[in-house]
């Protein structure tokens, strides 16, 4: 027998009993990207390395250590140099509105994407290499109501999935105004620590100084001790960040300022948030997160315009919800249509007839025995057995509750009353 060739390490198959659950998150997310009137937009799953570079920054993980970079068929280094998949939709999103001169639409534009990401990273529960983000964006709009808005639509995607115990960690990181007095007070206690920082975390300290306190290795106490981006905001971040708390209050959405939460990309300016399940915060395993972005146009070289979205993972929202034992909703009826011996056209033609109606049919179209292929449609997962019999040239059909037992003979017209009594 020939070698068998496994999945590449970090993605995973989503078997058939896996994808109600995604079926489900993802019908929420759609459903709330209407409800709040968001328009759907497609970028490429690939893009230049330097709009990342530029983007998220170079000190953040997603740049400096996860790229999954591409070549064309060639492969050559020149190519793996230029091409990276996309660790996460923003930059690319943004990207877009500049190139496509969206800002001349009426705005704010409310966009929103739903699909697969990819990091290069060492695999672990909860962390794959291709993962799938819904992400949604506002672009053209300072807040801080929008703020508090995207908070309470995540949360209410939460609640949709049918979580519990989850919560917003809100912060504000200040902007081009107060952040270097802010990163000034850090550079100054770290370094006061050196001796306690990881090699990871002095580099950090030199790059990108608020990024030390994102080092899962920081020690809790030396973390405790750190400045908070709340004391050093200026005016204006202030009066946005109690604007945006005051919101979330009046909205009723469960949230905990966290003022030492940083996030892991470089782009955000003001409001920064985390969702987690209370009392798991310390695991690095963040159900979604997000916060406001208003210098990255400007540094993808378009004009300035604010900007605030959040991305949830929907692999650690599915993993979420079997931990937590969360009900799926009933999923409909399916009927398998089955016969005797030679009937197969019949069978089709009927199957044909309920589909049209539409029920989930699936004919068996073997000549087995009627008890075998009764016993195999519930095995499958069918509900109910429509059983073509002599009784067709009137029209009726055997319908056999698979669940009861029941068997009764029917109109086929009449089937879907039958097994959908509400309708
Ligand atoms: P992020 O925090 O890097 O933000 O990712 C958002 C979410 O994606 C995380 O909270 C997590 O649930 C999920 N995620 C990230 N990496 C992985 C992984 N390796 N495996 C499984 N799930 C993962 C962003 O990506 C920003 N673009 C969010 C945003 C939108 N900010 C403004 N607009």
């Amino acid at each position: 027998m020939a070698k068998t060739i496994g999945a590449p390490r970090g993605t995973r198959d989503l078997l058939p009993e896996q994808t109600p659950a995604w079926d489900h998150v993802e019908a929420v997310a759609r459903d709330l990207a209407r409800r709040y009137a968001f328009d759907r937009i497609e970028i490429p799953l690939f893009e230049r390395v330097e709009l990342f570079a530029r983007g998220l920054g170079e000190s953040s993980d997603a740049v400096e250590k996860e790229m999954f970079r591409v070549g064309g068929a060639r492969g050559s280094d020149e190519e793996r140099a230029e091409w990276a998949l996309r660790p996460e939709p923003t930059a690319g999103i943004v990207r877009a509105f500049i190139e496509h001169g969206m800002h001349v639409r009426p705005g704010p534009l409310r966009l929103t994407l739903l699909g697969p990401m990819f990091r290069y990273d060492r695999p672990q529960a909860g962390r794959y290499r291709q993962f799938t983000q819904w992400d949604v964006e506002v672009l053209g709009d300072a807040g801080p109501a929008v703020d508090a808005e995207l908070v309470e639509m995540a949360m209410r995607f939460y609640g949709g999935a049918g979580l519990s115990d989850v919560v917003a960690n809100v912060n504000s990181v200040g902007d081009a105004t107060c952040r270097p007095r802010y990163r000034q007070a850090l550079v100054e206690y770290f370094t006061a620590h050196l001796d306690r920082l990881t090699d990871d975390s002095r580099r950090r300290l030199e790059v990108n100084p608020l990024r030390v306190l994102d080092d899962k290795d920081l020690a809790p106490d030396l973390a405790g001790g750190a400045p908070r981006s709340t004391d050093h905001l200026c005016d204006e971040c202030r009066a946005h960040f109690r604007g945006f708390l005051d919101l979330l209050d009046a909205l009723g959405v469960r949230h905990v300022v966290d003022d030492r939460l940083v996030r892991g990309l470089d782009y955000y300016t003001r409001t920064a948030f985390e969702f987690v399940i209370a009392g798991r915060e310390g695991q690095q395993q963040a159900l979604g997160g997000g916060g406001r972005y208003d210098g990255l146009a400007e540094l993808l070289g378009g004009r300035a315009t604010p900007g605030i979205g959040f991305g949830v993972g929907l692999d650690r929202t599915v993993l979420a919800m079997e931990e937590q034992g969360v009900a799926l909703p009933a999923r409909g009826p399916v009927v398998a249509v089955l016969g005797t011996g030679d009937d197969l056209a019949d069978r089709m033609r009927v199957a044909a007839t309920l589909r049209e109606a539409g029920l989930a049919v699936r004919p068996d179209g073997s000549s087995r025995k009627l008890g075998k292929q009764l016993e195999s449609a519930a095995k499958t997962g069918a509900t109910w057995a429509a059983i073509v019999g002599e009784e067709l040239v009137e029209g009726r059909i055997g319908l056999k509750n698979l669940a009861t037992g029941e068997q009764e003979t029917v109109a086929v017209d009449d089937v879907v009353r039958r097994i959908r009594p509400e309708r």
